[in-house]
């Protein structure tokens, strides 16, 4: 279906066209007066110069003509020149009654030409728990995912693993001084190794941080360290078949963990994917003239003229021959281009990395990585603070872990629901998980995604409010009026509106393609939650004024239900994109 606004703008051009005004005047927008109008033009002031006349008298022309269209019920001419205008209830029932056919996409139709995204998010590393600042990249990252899928394009999302570099070196060099008996260790060995790990996640994850903390204070510790993983990058085997282990173990545990959150992958590479590539990758820089020397570094130059801060010459290998971060990111893009021919990469990392990401994005269209006509997007986030403004930190003061919080989250949620609660303990679990995520992503979610928040868990658990739980309660309680109607689906159009509060729901539904198309364009899922967080207040609203399952006339009854569908299946669909669903009962 056409979108609203674009089917009004279409009768607004026809009315300054047939007054002998140029059409680029005739923009329409929401009303910010809502309680004078809907819709308004501004276009009369703007055409006051070029046609020498007073801005109300060109509003009075215009209105004159569409004072006979039957989209509106009010067109009319404010001084000094606006038009207001209110659609008629018979249109806004028609183009409701039109998402409602719709049973799928609810009027939203798919972008014209779909392109191939590939989507970089999650990013996780490897032997570390996840902590909550992978949170907002996984969150952000699985909406803007879904919500492009939604519209049409062919969206890849890959993981992208820290899997390469000295952390690697610390587990191998902390497991060769615990138990220097293993095989791994013994370089005259040359059979097959063990398929059994010589530990389990939670040793790993204990190992990591002990190693990496040894190694800060013992030098030769470090030195051992740099040179496992010298030794692992240059084909080691016992160290290569230590490396499989702790992925596998790894990414076993981080699967498990991102199911929780309800996001999923379709490419788990990592950064040691990509090591293959750089090789040949750096020769070509070399022989392009693109890379040179610099104080003994590997660099290019991306600054650029118009540049108002310093940006620095991207760094592809150190001054000892080794690659960094950004020669991985950079060969990353080589497969990503050579297997997958993407049209545009959206980087979902947090903002502090954004003068790296100009460097490597600049570097990899400079140097021919990436074509000219393709996209390299950088949907940078802010931090997740707690109550304090300081990074959120568990109450010990470390770096909280992904599967804590979400079980604090959950655990504050069955508190709640028992205390109103009617539900055996099973259901009430399930219940808690459910609508503890949808507390978590929306309480993310709802911000946009460069500003830093504070993770509140009293306000994100909230039943009221801008939160998931209240989004959730008015989805369940349309289930449950529909579900004591008894109906599953209902023939015939949504009827014009039979009150104020009926109208406003029917006018908020018909803004469901807007919001979804601008979510998209910008990839902004705050604006989906924007979205339906009026809607739900409109439905409820609607819900307090109306007395729906007691409503004598049968066709008005049949048409309030077919709204509550409506109403449920948008709001439904819009926290699928938002990456979490609503249970039956709360
Ligand atoms: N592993 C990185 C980190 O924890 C994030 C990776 C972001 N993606 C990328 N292509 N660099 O900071």
């Amino acid at each position: 279906m056409k979108e609203i606004l674009q089917q009004i703008k279409e009768e607004v051009v026809k009315g300054f066209a047939a007054c002998g005004f140029d059409e680029k005047y005739a923009m329409v927008t929401l009303s910010n007066r809502p309680d004078l109008c809907q819709f308004q033009c501004n276009g009369a002031m703007a055409a006051a110069k070029e046609y020498k006349k007073a801005p109300i008298a060109i509003a009075n022309e215009v209105v004159e003509k569409l004072a006979e269209n039957a989209m509106f019920s009010k067109c009319e001419a404010c001084p000094p020149g606006f038009i207001n205008m209110n659609l008629s209830d018979e249109f806004i029932a028609g183009f409701v009654s039109g998402m409602a056919a719709d049973t799928e996409r609810f009027g939203v139709e798919k972008v014209a030409t779909p392109k191939k995204v590939m989507i970089d998010y999650g990013g996780p590393n490897v032997a570390k728990p996840l902590h909550v600042g992978h949170l907002r990249s996984a969150i952000i990252g699985e909406s803007i995912k879904r919500t492009a899928r939604f519209m049409g394009d062919e969206v890849i999302g890959d993981v992208h693993l820290g899997d390469w570099g000295l952390q690697m070196g610390l587990i191998i060099t902390e497991l060769k001084l615990r138990k220097p008996e293993l095989v791994y260790f013994d370089e005259n060995y040359d059979g097959e190794y063990p398929t059994e790990p010589p530990f389990t996640i939670s040793e790993l994850e204990e190992i990591y941080p002990c190693a990496s903390g040894k190694s800060k204070e013992d030098e030769a510790y470090k030195e051992a360290a740099l040179r496992a993983t010298y030794e692992l990058q240059h084909g080691r085997k016992g160290y290569q078949a230590l490396l499989s282990h702790i992925l596998n173990v790894s990414v076993t545990d981080l699967k498990r963990n991102y199911e929780k959150l309800d996001v999923t992958f379709d490419l788990w590479k990592g950064e040691s994917d990509a090591q293959p590539y750089i090789p040949d990758m750096v020769q070509k820089m070399k022989d392009d003239g693109f890379a040179y020397i610099s104080e003994g570094a590997l660099v290019v130059d991306v600054k650029e003229e118009t540049d108002t801060k310093e940006v620095p010459p991207c760094m592809i290998l150190k001054s000892d021959g080794a690659s960094l971060y950004n020669t991985t990111d950079l060969a990353t893009m080589v497969w990503r281009m050579k297997d997958y021919n993407p049209d545009s990469i959206i980087y979902v990392v947090d903002k502090r990395q954004e003068l790296y990401f100009t460097q490597v994005f600049r570097c990899a269209k400079k140097t021919g990585i990436v074509p000219a006509d393709k996209n390299l997007y950088f949907v940078g986030f802010g931090t997740m603070n707690g109550k304090d403004g300081k990074p959120f930190k568990t109450r010990q003061g470390g770096v909280m872990r992904l599967e804590y919080l979400l079980k604090e989250v959950e655990d504050k949620m069955l508190e709640k629901i028992k205390e109103n609660g009617t539900m055996s303990d099973e259901d009430a679990i399930k219940t808690a998980q459910i609508v503890g995520l949808s507390a978590v992503k929306y309480g993310d979610l709802s911000n946009q995604a460069s500003k830093d928040y504070i993770f509140d868990i009293d306000r994100f658990t909230s039943a009221e409010g801008n939160t998931g739980p209240y989004i959730l309660y008015t989805i369940v309680r349309c289930k449950s009026i529909l579900a004591k109607a008894g109906v599953e689906s209902i023939d015939g159009a949504i009827l014009p509106a039979h009150s104020d509060s009926e109208r406003g729901l029917q006018l908020e539904l018909t803004k469901f393609m807007a919001a979804l198309t601008s979510a998209y364009e910008d990839m902004a899922p705050h604006k989906i939650c924007a979205y339906i967080y009026d809607l739900a207040n409109a439905f409820n609203r609607f819900y307090h004024d109306t007395k729906i399952l007691a409503e004598e006339d049968e066709a008005t009854k049949a048409s309030y239900l077919k709204l509550l569908m409506l109403t449920r299946s948008v709001l439904e669909k819009s926290i699928d994109l938002l990456g979490f669903k609503a249970p039956e009962r709360m």
